[in-house]
């Protein structure tokens, strides 16, 4: 069981995605559990206040760092008694100044019993409170989004579907698109013509090796076509 704890301003956002699909019945399952925890719950500010304005000036408001770090040890005092004796959890802060997510990481999460994620908001989280719980920096990609929710639920997604049992075999997470630094081959399903346009001869001819064959030509092809940098990487790892 894999437990991830979602520290945000806005844990209403989370629960609805987290309950569709494939994360859904694998937290009916029991493979994960996600507990949203609304850091507004812990401020010691009369009106609920969780931002402050920047020392030194600057441009909109940063998440103070008391309410953030009650949040999450009410989290890891919950957890330690329960799963894991003496280790304090992986905690991750989705900021776009961290490590690019990829699926290597995906696979490495998955093997721990409980994450925490802290979503920022603004214009960011004071830097001590950073410094003294967070353990890992992750990005999901060069762009910037306006909170940490879609990026900590990407992780989620990634990192939950790599959980043994998560997926059924006919799903399976492996044999997948990236896992060998190919991308997946082309995909056909009825009718066999649609608009004039035929599905390959080859997958209706029965033969399992030349259709094996054709699909990994197919990959091969669309990688160097569409993702010159990870085509460099599949040769690379062939030799
Ligand atoms: Cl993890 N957070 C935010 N706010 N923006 C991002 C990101 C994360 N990754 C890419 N852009």
């Amino acid at each position: 069981m894999l437990n991830f704890h979602i520290l945000t301003l806005f844990p209403e956002m989370i629960q609805h995605v987290m309950n569709t699909s494939i994360i859904g019945r694998a937290i009916t399952n029991g493979f994960i559990k996600v507990t949203p925890v609304n850091i507004r719950d812990y401020t010691e500010s009369k009106h609920k206040k969780v931002d402050d304005y920047p020392y030194g000036g600057g441009a909109g408001m940063l998440m103070q760092a008391q309410p953030i770090y009650d949040a999450y040890q009410e989290v890891t005092s919950q957890i330690e008694p329960a799963t894991q004796i003496g280790k304090t959890p992986r905690v991750i802060y989705l900021t776009p100044q961290g490590k690019l997510f990829d699926q290597q990481m995906a696979k490495e999460l998955a093997g721990e019993g409980n994450i925490v994620l802290l979503c920022g908001h603004y214009e960011g989280i004071d830097e001590r409170v950073l410094n003294e719980i967070v353990t890992d920096y992750v990005s999901i990609g060069d762009y910037v989004l306006t909170g940490g929710e879609l990026p900590a639920m990407v992780v989620i997604d990634a990192v939950a579907r790599m959980v043994p049992g998560v997926l059924k075999n006919s799903e399976s997470g492996e044999s997948e698109s990236l896992s060998h630094f190919l991308l997946e081959y082309p995909q056909y399903t009825r009718p066999e013509v649609w608009k004039d346009k035929a599905v390959p001869e080859i997958l209706l001819s029965g033969d399992h090796a030349k259709v094996e064959k054709w699909r990994r030509e197919q990959a091969i092809e669309r990688t160097k076509e569409r993702r010159p940098d990870l085509y460099e990487m599949w040769k690379k790892q062939k030799e």
